[in-house]
């Protein structure tokens, strides 16, 4: 089974068997068993994570978001929405 994991302010680590390939189908070639794939969007090699991340101090958290409340989504509706 293939595991995903999203680093708390890092990469996406791949764990398991797995292709790797870009939007046209192509294959882009994995040399480990554990890849990590960039997911700040800075690293000079993406897919792959370069450790740009630390660099640039990019933040995410390693797990879901809280789900929105909605108050939360009243707050992030556009002023027209929020007057009907
Ligand atoms: S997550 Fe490491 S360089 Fe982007």
């Amino acid at each position: 089974m293939t595991k995903i994991t999203p680093y708390r302010d890092g990469p996406y680590l791949v764990r398991g068997p797995f292709t790797l390939v870009d939007q046209d189908g192509n294959e882009i070639e994995v040399r480990r068993r554990v890849v990590a794939l960039c997911r700040c969007g800075r690293s000079q090699m993406r897919p792959f994570c370069d450790g740009t991340h630390k660099a640039i101090g990019f933040q995410a958290p390693s797990g879901a978001p809280a789900p929105l409340t909605a108050a939360a989504d009243a707050e992030e509706a556009p002023p027209e929405a929020r007057d009907s």
